[in-house]
């Protein structure tokens, strides 16, 4: 158990394919008290991924459940409160929340611009920053975002060149959290996942995702539980010397 007792907050989970349920699903494995958190979620939502997951343990699972929309700073406050009322902490943060558009640049307008950049990176930064309220008070506390291999080779195999900035600035602001925190204990890192087998893949057409996955030297795509591990491992006591690190979780897509 490499979560026991931890209190997990983990955005982008409303969909049991998701990276974010798989993480939930996860860390609840290995002894975390979760909370969910999605634009998206509701009580139904909520119940559905407490039962996924506690008839995956085979046992009964610590899970609640917020709504709150990211890209607002004062509903992040507000989830932070919520879960401090409920647990009366926060271990760990692993933001999975964010959107993706498939677009040209010269497609992509004005409103494309603020809509992907309010969410996976404002969001990004307001998220972290009600959370690091309460980790710089404890001197403890450890985050993992979920950034994109389009960051890292510019522009992705599903997303336009406004989501590959947004992620770039993901692994910009997780560098920076981890330098500005790291004298109080605080960790904190990224992850790039590519090709993960979730809704962000529904667009693609068959014979796409078939050119793709002949491109990758795994040649598939990855689970999402593959995803849910390397957040594991930078949640974890094992990555404990580990700071504004980058984990690529593509099947070699890129290597570099
Ligand atoms: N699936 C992949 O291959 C892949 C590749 C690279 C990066 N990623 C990144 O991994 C993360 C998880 O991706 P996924 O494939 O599980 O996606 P997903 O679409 O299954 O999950 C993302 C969730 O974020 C939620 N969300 C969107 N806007 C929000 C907001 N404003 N506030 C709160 N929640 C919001 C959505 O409702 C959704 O449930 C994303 O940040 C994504 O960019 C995924």
């Amino acid at each position: 158990m490499l979560m026991k007792e931890k209190v997990s907050v983990i955005t982008g989970a409303a969909s049991l394919r998701s990276i974010g349920y798989a993480a939930a699903e996860l860390f609840a494995e290995h002894g975390s008290k979760v909370v969910v958190v999605d634009v998206r979620m509701d009580d139904e939502i909520v119940a559905a991924v407490r039962a996924s997951i506690e008839e995956k343990l085979g046992r009964a699972a610590v899970v609640h459940g917020f709504r709150c929309d990211i890209s607002k700073p004062q509903e992040c406050e507000e989830l932070v409160r919520q879960v401090l009322a409920l647990h009366g902490t926060i271990d760990c943060l692993v933001h999975s929340a964010g959107i993706v558009r498939s677009q040209s640049f010269m497609e992509i307008g004005e409103q494309d611009l603020d809509t992907m950049l309010d969410v996976n990176l404002k969001g990004t930064f307001h998220i972290c920053q009600s959370v690091l309220k309460v980790f710089a008070q404890r001197k403890a506390g450890n985050i993992v975002n979920l950034s994109s291999l389009a960051a890292q080779r510019g522009g992705g195999l599903v997303g336009g060149a406004h989501y590959a900035a947004s992620k770039g600035g993901v692994l910009s602001l997780t560098k920076s959290i981890a330098r500005e925190f790291g004298h109080l204990g605080i960790r904190a890192n990224a992850v790039c996942p590519a090709m993960i087998d979730t809704p962000m893949l529904d667009g693609l057409s068959a014979e796409r995702l078939e050119g793709i996955t002949e491109g990758i030297p795994l040649r598939r795509v990855g689970t999402t539980r593959e995803a849910a591990g390397a957040c594991l491992f930078l949640a974890s006591d094992l990555s404990g010397f580990v700071t504004g690190a980058t984990i690529d979780v593509n099947g070699g897509s890129h290597i570099h």
